[in-house]
């Protein structure tokens, strides 16, 4: 194998996605403790700004720097380089936490041990499973309370309609959570230490009948942990790592976050079982990662905080080839060479300047503003376009008016740029031209941002009035009329700024209806371009 292989097939680039606090900044922060790229816990980025109550964008932004230190991080472990992108959540929870997942090769599902499945990891999981993508299970919080273990894989199992495989078991949890056991190597790690999650933590390593290890669990831990062992390898199904690499069986594993329990048994496990960079679909059929010539395609934009300069940052994701500082590339959709300026890599909390980057990398680059989601750019010599990224459905809507009807060419030009960065969508009612705009977004924070940024950057106050609709819907017959739909009085015909048809819905009443009163009709709940 060359260098140039090795360098690719040791790199693991990977999404984190949970519902607010199950977690997942804590094990991340974990993750690069173990990594070696922090030293101690509490010292990675955007912790508490996460957790922001006050929905001021601008104010978040100040008080991160930048806020791109966490979008992606990039630290070495074992021999593997590995990537993790940050899915913001919380109040950040937009189309960029979605479209995150689409420059993922895997994905490490968090859920609280109590509470197991919730809405946003739910919804998450939608977007791996479209993608076929690995998706790897971390129960948390084993450390407090914690659902019984065969009911939260049971419980996964439905609610996501995936299989689950458990790797480790608990052994005891909250406050007698004294360590898991390991099913493939069959032996007991009781954990010690750890320095209240400071610090890694260490384990006593031991057979199950091990004298040691029983004393250390005591009789009735150890009693029980033979029982459950005994029904588990009874009951489940064999572990079967094709199912898991195309996303139909989860490894699940069991542990703390907080106390470090469990964190460095998952990641030598998880590196192990996950996927070096996979290959993309493009206009030119499937491109591999190994291929040589450059190819990359822009999955978030980030507008620049800075007035002064009203550049943003563009970051893709490295589908082939190698990348080298000062390098020149053809933007396919501008249809133009440029040169990649200040390519930028995050680590940890630093911001460094690349110099190289392969693929599974993501980069960041200064974006003058003639980019959009979904772009490729790739080498000279082999032009191609990959597959675009799906536009997700958003579950907020708002009517926007601008106040100052005078500044007509400020706001139409503010609008289409925002909705290009892909920071909220655009439909306008059929019928009517852009006088009246309903703006739709996956998290409500994305209509504050948009008032905010309106103002700021272009000048222009808006009126913004939050319609009652829930739900949106693509509309995929080609050439149907949607004028000639038999719909609810509350839904409401729209076009977005491709110009594909949608519909609106208050509920999911309205789409159930929609389906039945047109039989003809056929309606997505992801929108791809044609
Ligand atoms: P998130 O990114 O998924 O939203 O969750 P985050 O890691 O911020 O964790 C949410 C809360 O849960 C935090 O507590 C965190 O300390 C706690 N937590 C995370 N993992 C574990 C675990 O394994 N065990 C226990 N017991 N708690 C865990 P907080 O009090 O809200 O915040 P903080 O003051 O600790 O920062």
């Amino acid at each position: 194998m060359s260098d140039y292989q090795k360098a690719i097939e040791k790199r693991r680039t990977f999404a984190i996605i949970s519902h607010p606090d199950a977690g997942k900044t804590t094990l991340t922060e974990k993750l690069l403790l173990y990594g070696g790229a922090i030293l101690s816990a509490g010292s990675v980025k955007g912790k508490k700004t996460n957790k922001h109550a006050v929905s001021d964008w601008m104010e978040i932004e100040k008080q991160r720097g930048i806020s791109v230190t966490s979008s992606v991080m990039q630290f070495q472990y074992e021999g593997c380089c590995i990537n993790i992108l940050d899915t913001p959540g919380h109040q950040d929870f937009s189309e960029d936490t979605y479209r995150t997942l689409m420059a993922a090769d895997s994905a490490v599902m968090v859920i609280d041990a109590s509470k197991g499945v919730e809405t946003q990891t739910k919804k998450l999981f939608k977007v791996c499973l479209l993608r076929h993508i690995p998706v790897f299970t971390f129960i948390n919080k084993m450390d407090r309370a914690a659902r019984d273990p065969f009911e939260l894989l049971e419980h996964i199992e439905s609610e996501l309609g995936i299989a689950t495989y458990a790797m480790n078991w608990p052994i005891g949890s909250g406050k007698d959570f004294k360590g898991v056991y390991e099913r493939d190597y069959k032996r007991v790690l009781a954990f010690q230490g750890g320095d209240h999650g400071q610090r890694e933590v260490d384990s006593v390593n031991g057979d199950l009948n091990d004298l040691k290890i029983r004393n250390l669990l005591g009789d009735d831990f150890h009693a029980q942990l033979c029982e459950e062992i005994e029904l588990l390898d009874g009951a489940s199904t064999e572990f079967d790592q094709n199912a898991v690499s195309c996303g139909a069986l989860s490894p699940v594993f069991f542990g703390s976050a907080l106390t470090n329990f469990g964190v460095e048994p998952f990641l030598e496990h998880f590196l192990k079982m996950t996927t070096s960079p996979l290959p993309r679909n493009s206009s030119a059929g499937e491109i591999s990662p190994f291929d040589e010539a450059f190819t990359a395609f822009i999955f978030k934009i980030q507008a620049n905080m800075n007035k002064a300069h009203r550049d943003r940052i563009a970051f893709m994701r490295i589908v082939s080839g190698h990348f080298e500082k000062g390098m020149e590339v053809y933007h396919m959709q501008g249809g133009r060479k440029i040169k990649l300026a200040q390519p930028q890599q995050f680590m940890a909390d630093n911001r460094e300047i690349v110099e190289e980057a392969y693929a599974g990398d993501v980069i960041g680059v200064f974006d003058p503003g003639i980019f959009s989601i979904g772009d490729t750019l790739c080498n000279t010599s082999k032009p191609i376009s990959f597959d675009p990224i799906p536009t997700f459905a958003p579950e907020h809507f708002a009517r926007i008016q601008q106040i100052d009807t005078m500044k007509r060419k400020q706001f139409i030009k503010g609008i289409t740029q925002i909705a290009q960065e892909g920071a909220i969508q655009v439909f306008q009612e059929l019928n009517l031209g852009m006088e009246e705009i309903i703006v739709g977004g996956v998290g409500v924070l994305q209509f504050d941002v948009l008032k905010q940024r309106l103002k700021s950057e272009y000048n222009v106050d808006i009126k913004l009035d939050i319609l009652p609709y829930q739900c949106v819907r693509w509309i995929e017959n080609e050439g149907l009329d949607p004028n000639l739909l038999n719909l609810t009085s509350d839904s409401k015909r729209v076009k977005d700024l491709k110009g594909r048809n949608l519909i609106i819905f208050a509920n999911n009443w309205g789409i159930k209806w929609a389906a039945e009163q047109n039989k003809e009709l056929i309606l997505a709940e992801v929108g791809t371009i044609k």
